[in-house]
């Protein structure tokens, strides 16, 4: 029997409890013994709550239990996350987070201190949700060298896309459904600014290179400027607009980034709609392979979390992946990308333009 606790009881955090309980049978059949869930840490009280019997105020309560051997971190940020993670981990706990913006910004000396205290940090659910792709980079593509690794990471934006450009309805409308729906995160800027979707591409960076890339050192760019007209063009040339985090070697350089992108009607990527995520890598022996499904939500991400409590309970000390390398190594800078740009401007005053951009 392995007792587990859960730091935050927000969507995620309330889904694993949840799913915990109802497939408790076939839980402990796939991690070959019960998983059960001892306590939640809380920041308030909840009523009635079918889970209020394990509920704690006090870290250390987990901290100090010995029979707890794994933490559950869904509380978001860097704050707390940070404090209970590292804590946890120096108690020999093992550590299952959801939280990209803690594996983005603190992943690599985690992982390092996991491995100092022979314990497990899995965080399979960071990145597009309830996909699975991180096990599948790091163990069943480990035979590949990576080319590239890109694609749909951020459901919210996915869905107002989809909702504003396919079903016309409007963007305050979609975000606040996104929201609703709990696909979007607390502060729903970092989703449209394409700040979630560089952390998520800053983790698939590190373990498909093997550098640590930092959020700040990356080009972002979100959806909060695309409109209707760009939507009109996009369909005039038979394509459809879609945010990409993407992480690939060009010309020997490395290169990390997030921007909207036409993709081709016809192409997989461009059927991906709603908060469906999908990840497409490039590698040297396989060729492409293409991971879709749902990219946020309360089961999707907790069935990723549990996905990883089995990991650990069956392999304790699981960390993934060995050789990403702490020390942070900034790709290349977006500049020096060789693609085909779209520009909208206001007017055409094309010799104003060719001044700044070069021959047009
Ligand atoms: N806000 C995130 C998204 C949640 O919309 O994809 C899942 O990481």
């Amino acid at each position: 029997m392995q007792k587990i606790a859960i730091a935050g009881y927000g969507t995620v955090g309330g889904g694993v409890a949840e799913i915990l309980r109802r497939n408790a049978a076939k839980i402990a059949e796939s991690a070959g013994e019960p998983v059960e869930l001892k306590y939640i840490l809380v920041r308030r009280d909840f009523p009635g709550d079918p889970f209020e019997k394990e509920m704690v105020r006090d870290f250390s309560v987990i901290e100090s239990d010995p029979e707890v051997t794994i933490l559950v971190e869904t509380i978001g940020g860097c704050g707390a996350a940070l404090e209970y993670c590292t804590r946890a981990l120096k108690a020999g706990k093992s550590v299952v987070t959801a939280n990209k913006q803690l594996v983005a910004e603190h992943g690599a000396a985690l992982m390092e201190l996991a491995r100092e205290y022979g314990a497990g940090f899995l965080f399979e659910a960071s990145v597009a949700g309830g996909i699975p792709v991180l096990h599948p980079l790091s163990r069943c593509l480990g035979a590949n060298v990576l080319e590239e690794v890109s694609g749909i990471l951020n459901g919210t934006t996915n869905y107002i896309l989809t909702q504003m450009l396919e079903n016309g309805e409007s963007y305050a409308d979609a975000l606040s459904n996104a929201q609703r729906l709990g696909y979007a995160e607390a502060d729903p800027t970092a989703d449209v600014e394409g700040i979630d979707a560089a952390r998520k591409s800053c983790i698939l960076s590190g373990l498909a290179f093997g550098k640590n890339v930092s959020p700040e050192d990356i080009h972002v760019e979100g959806i909060s400027k695309v409109d209707a007209l760009d939507a009109a063009f996009a369909e005039s040339g038979g394509m459809k607009i879609k945010l990409l985090g993407r992480t690939l070697l060009q010309n020997g350089k490395r290169f990390c980034f997030v921007s909207p992108h036409f993709i081709k009607a016809s192409a997989l990527l461009a059927g991906v709609n709603g908060v469906f995520n999908a990840v497409c890598v490039r590698a040297s022996e396989v060729g492409e392979v293409l991971f879709a499904g749902p990219g946020a939500g309360r089961y999707p991400t907790a069935s990723a979390v549990i996905g990883d409590i089995i990991d650990i309970v069956k392999n304790p000390g699981r960390v993934q992946p060995a050789g990403w390398d702490a020390c942070n190594e900034a790709p290349a800078s977006f500049s020096q990308f060789h693609a085909r740009f779209y520009v909208r401007v206001p007017e055409c005053n094309k010799a104003a333009l060719e001044q700044k951009l070069g021959k047009i």
